[in-house]
């Protein structure tokens, strides 16, 4: 059954008969439903607020998301690192299950950029405290994994217990002499609900400016103990273990309004806070859905005061604009192949919203998941933009490392290969903080005009020029891949795609090992040699993988920063090149050069898809390239290995 999830985007994007594409925003925070016929028409149906509609008109699907991201804030840039491959679970129990779990990761080499600490790192699930018992060490330990090139982040849930012993729990005292809590009605006395700490809980209030100063500092502070580089804010919506309150939320038209939205419960109060309980802003009735919202904001100023560094934020409940502050999962998934693909559609749903820093739990979060589910779902996962492998309480172990020798051979080659693209990843990113185009955008944001691209929810593109089409099924070891009107190639041949595929379904092979991938013609990709994380990778030489279109021309761009640091575009502490291919040429014009770390990095390898014959001879920057320097291989594919430096303009020439 259908039913309400974490947050709110009162937003669609439609592509109308003509091919044009509008999106339409109907920015109101209160409990609504939308419903949609064949006629075609839309309804929206919202119980208060205002019926404030702003239109975007496009005319293609990316201009729509500009424009949107115009007005409700562009995404922020991502730190380098949190593109790497993130690991968690919720029940390591022990720092001993944790410490074991990361060291098989090691062992097997497989890519790990981020490692978590779920509520059990909490004393009796605490906020802003550790488990000194089953986590004697963290502190030291979270040092270790720094050390190792490895970031920690850990969660934070908005609220806090009222009781514990006088004295004993400063982040509760401290907000209760502020006054900064959800109130009730009245305004004044704290609205009390149960969740994760022992006793009764409080819920801040983050609409309030003195919540955000108090919660800023609580983080910053807590940074002397564990000493975390991002922070995984969940249970936002917030969350709270009594549905209808208890006792019942008052009897008035606020807390039971003559119309319900069709909400899971039939209740505003299910599992939350009664609606006539009171915010800064004004009734938890107008205000229930900007509760993630608000909470985003002053976190990710609270990670950047902590860590000194560029915010890490993830955030269960998001609403219009999130996307500003923070990255988002889709929350509890089942571990199942329908979970799966759906995590497709969330991530293209979440792409039009102006978050694209999105993934699912990989291997499924509650219920058990199998080797083969698990394996499919480290392919697809290593194509979230947010990759995390994520587990609930009490399942069997599923990290990459758990299932033997084959399972991890698997997911590290996946995962190198998605550190392999990172640079192409990375400068998506650049694109979208700065212009709001999508990172992960459905076939029919390129290929508009095509019905049955518009269609396909089982294969999505990165940017515009790679195609992932995973495994979705139980025992497949072939996917039906549509291949819309373009010159694609195969990621690991590098060889054409048979010309009578365009426009057609066709059944490629994926064997266990693989997850078929397709790179479009007429594009540039850089690359980076990977590594165990990237750290390490980001040393690496880089390579660019020039897939050429019919005409024989391809274009790209690459961005390129410290990957941390606050701000460094607005700083212009960056590096940016275009390259454009044509007339049998490449050519790398360097459009920004404000990094000094660029200096060190170098190509080391070119490769171009789609030549038709072995070039003669090739000059770089008019000088010759020797032959011996140059492979030709009968599908096309070229490689040519060079050193150059990645600041220094470059013009290859290939002549026949
Ligand atoms: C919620 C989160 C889940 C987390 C759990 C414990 O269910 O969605 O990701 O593991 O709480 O904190």
């Amino acid at each position: 059954a259908f039913s309400n999830l974490y947050g709110v985007h009162p937003f669609y994007m439609c592509i109308e008969n003509d091919f044009n594409a509008h999106g339409v925003l109907l920015l109101n925070s209160n409990a609504q439903d939308v419903t949609l016929s064949p006629f075609p028409s839309i309804t929206f149906r919202t119980i208060g607020g205002v019926l404030d509609f702003y239109m975007f008109l496009g005319p293609t699907p990316e201009n729509v998301i500009q424009q949107y991201t115009e007005a409700i804030g562009r995404p922020y840039m991502p730190p380098y690192w949190s593109l790497g491959f993130q690991l968690c679970r919720w029940g390591y129990n022990s720092i001993d299950v944790l410490k074991k779990t990361v060291e098989r990761l090691r062992q097997y080499d497989i890519p790990h950029d981020v490692q978590y600490g779920d509520i059990d790192y909490m004393e009796r699930h605490l906020d802003f405290t550790y488990d000194k018992a089953n986590f004697a060490g963290l502190p030291e330990y979270i040092k270790e994994l720094k050390n190792d090139g490895l970031h920690y982040v850990i969660i934070l849930d908005p609220f806090l217990t009222k009781d514990e012993p006088q004295g004993t729990y400063k982040p509760y005292e401290l907000g209760e002499e502020l006054g900064i809590w959800v109130n009730n009605s009245d305004g004044v006395t704290p609205f009390v609900g149960k969740a994760w700490p022992p006793g009764d809980s409080v819920y801040p209030d983050y609409t309030n400016p003195q919540t955000a100063e108090w919660w800023i500092h609580m983080c910053t502070e807590f940074k002397n103990v564990l000493d975390y580089d991002g922070i995984w804010i969940d249970m936002n919506e917030p969350a709270n273990f009594h549905s209808d309150h208890h006792p019942n939320c008052e009897e008035n038209n606020l807390n039971y309004p003559p119309y319900v939205p069709d909400i899971s419960g039939g209740l505003l109060a299910e599992k939350t806070l009664c609606p006539n309980s009171k915010t800064y802003l004004g009734y938890h009735y107008d205000t229930h859905s900007l509760f993630g919202w608000s909470q985003a904001k002053p976190t990710f100023y609270a990670s950047q005061n902590a860590t000194g560094k560029r915010a890490f934020v993830l955030s269960r409940s998001t609403f219009v604009g999130s996307g500003k502050y923070t990255g988002h999962w889709l929350g509890d998934n089942f571990s199942r192949w329908k979970d799966m693909h759906m995590s497709i559609i969330g991530m293209l749903e979440f792409n039009l919203f102006g978050i694209p820093y999105i993934g699912a739990d990989i291997c499924g979060f509650n219920e058990e998941t199998t080797y083969e589910l698990c394996l499919r779902w480290m392919q697809l996962g290593a194509f979230y933009p947010f990759s995390r492998n994520h587990n609930a309480i009490g399942n069997k172990e599923q990290d990459p490392g758990a299932f033997g020798e084959e399972f991890a051979e698997i997911s590290r080659s996946a995962l190198r290969i998605r550190y392999l693209l990172l640079p192409y990843l990375y400068t998506l990113f650049y694109h979208a903080h700065v212009s709001g185009n999508t990172v992960v955008r459905g076939l029919m944001h390129e290929f508009t005009s095509d019905p049955q691209a518009q269609e396909i929810d089982r294969a999505f593109l990165w940017g515009p020029a790679l195609m992932i089409a995973p495994v979705l099924e139980e025992g497949a070891r072939s996917v039906d891949v549509y291949f819309p009107e373009a010159s694609w190639f195969d990621f690991y041949t590098g060889s054409h795609v048979p010309v009578s595929w365009k426009r057609r379904f066709v059944d490629v092979p994926a064997p266990l090992d693989i997850i078929p991938l397709f790179i479009r013609g007429g594009y540039i990709l850089p690359t980076q040699f990977p590594a165990r994380t990237t750290e390490l990778s980001r040393l690496n030489p880089f390579s660019l993988i020039i897939a050429l279109d019919e005409q024989g021309e391809a274009s790209g761009s690459l961005f390129w920063d410290d990957g941390d640091s606050i701000d460094s575009i607005e700083r212009e502490e960056y590096f940016y090149v275009e390259y454009q291919f044509s007339n049998k040429a490449l050519k790398a014009t360097v459009i920004k050069n404000g990094y000094h770390g660029i200096a060190t990095l170098a190509y080391d390898t070119i490769q171009v898809l789609g030549f038709t014959s072995k070039p003669n001879v090739v000059f770089m920057n008019g000088e010759t390239i020797p032959s011996n320097r140059i492979q030709y291989n009968s599908n096309g594919k070229t490689i040519l290995w060079i050193s150059v430096p990645l600041f220094q303009e470059l013009t290859i020439s290939f002549a026949y």
